[in-house]
């Protein structure tokens, strides 16, 4: 029997790889370069399973004509809002992601970022490692106490619920969240969190507000001028969900104005690049989404998107299946 014709668009955890080429016809990416659209499409017409990932763009364009030969995009993420899924189902694909296995990691990285922006972590590093530090004294870089402060949380998934945890039980917060749907109080208390009816009521008493929806359409620019200027005047934003949840411009001024006191950035709103005013902020943590990136959530990662395509395959209903 002939075995299904592969393509990953990326490097992946060797490991991974090595499952890949066990088990499939497997074209890897050894050189790590980002596929442009046109060999995005030509991997739809020529492969029956394509790999993508989170910075792979899959608008509907790539998806027209009837020559497609692609049955199962196995995406190597949770987020999937970079693949045009109608336009992927209408031509009867089937997408799945990879949940689960990075909420430990995201929401670790959550807490790294609100830990610098409050204790100036950053700035500490580029002062030391610039041979500028010139010792200990009472008032240098003096940064926000975290224990007994208020953390908001927009989005009470998995991660949500992983970061509300680690606010609550290992930093002594208090939290309040904000999610679409109603979350059992005795479950929101499992992580030591209260739900509010509105985002604007969340904003109201946070020192810190965490983003943790999704990106795509239903949250653009979920966080507008509006709503920074909704936050208290001191508080900081936290982001590891999706660069389009918040509008960046707006994000900027309420920096340059003082109407937020700090961010801490995982992702942004045209990845790679990132604006310049916000690279010349002192007050900004920025990481280059970092957020799953551990060897044991990659491979997990990686490992699922197996499971997918293996189920898949043979016939069976792909574990992670999201349309
Ligand atoms: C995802 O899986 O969507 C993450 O953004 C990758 O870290």
């Amino acid at each position: 029997m002939t075995r299904p014709r592969i393509l990953v668009t990326r490097r992946w955890p060797s490991a991974v790889e090595a499952v890949l080429s066990e088990r499939f016809d497997v074209v890897l990416n050894t050189s790590d370069a980002a596929l442009d659209p046109g060999q995005l499409r030509e991997a739809l017409l020529t492969f029956d399973a394509v790999l993508p990932t989170v910075s792979d763009r899959l608008p509907s364009t790539l998806f027209e004509g009837d020559a497609i030969r692609t049955k199962i995009l196995g995406n190597f993420g949770v987020g999937f809002n970079h693949i045009d899924i109608a336009a992927a189902k209408a031509k009867g694909i089937v997408v799945t992601n990879t949940p689960g296995v990075l909420t430990d990691c995201t929401a670790d990285i959550a807490m790294l970022l609100l830990l610098s922006v409050a204790r100036r972590g950053g700035e500490g590093e580029r002062e030391l490692r610039a041979g500028q530090w010139s010792g200990w004294r009472p008032t240098h870089l003096i940064g926000t106490k975290v224990t007994g402060k208020t953390v908001g949380i927009i989005g009470f998934g998995r991660i949500g619920r992983a970061f509300a945890q680690r606010c609550h039980f290992g930093f002594g917060m208090d939290v309040v969240f904000y999610n679409r749907s109603a979350i059992d109080p005795m479950e929101a208390a499992r992580y030591g969190a209260m739900q509010l009816p509105t985002i604007e009521e969340v904003l109201a008493v946070s020192d810190f507000v965490s983003l943790h929806c999704p990106g795509g359409a239903e949250n653009r620019h979920l966080m507008n001028a509006d709503r920074f200027a909704a936050m208290k005047r001191q508080a900081f934003l936290i982001n590891t969900a999706r660069g389009d949840v918040v509008d960046e411009a707006a994000l900027i001024a309420a920096l340059e104005q003082g109407i937020i006191r700090g961010a801490g950035l995982d992702v942004y709103e045209t990845e790679p690049s990132v604006p310049e005013r916000l690279k010349a902020m002192e007050n900004v943590v920025l990481l280059p989404h970092l957020g799953s990136a551990t060897e044991e959530t990659r491979t997990a990662m990686g490992m699922k998107v197996v499971d997918n395509i293996t189920a898949f395959f043979a016939g069976r209903e792909p574990p992670d299946r999201v349309v």
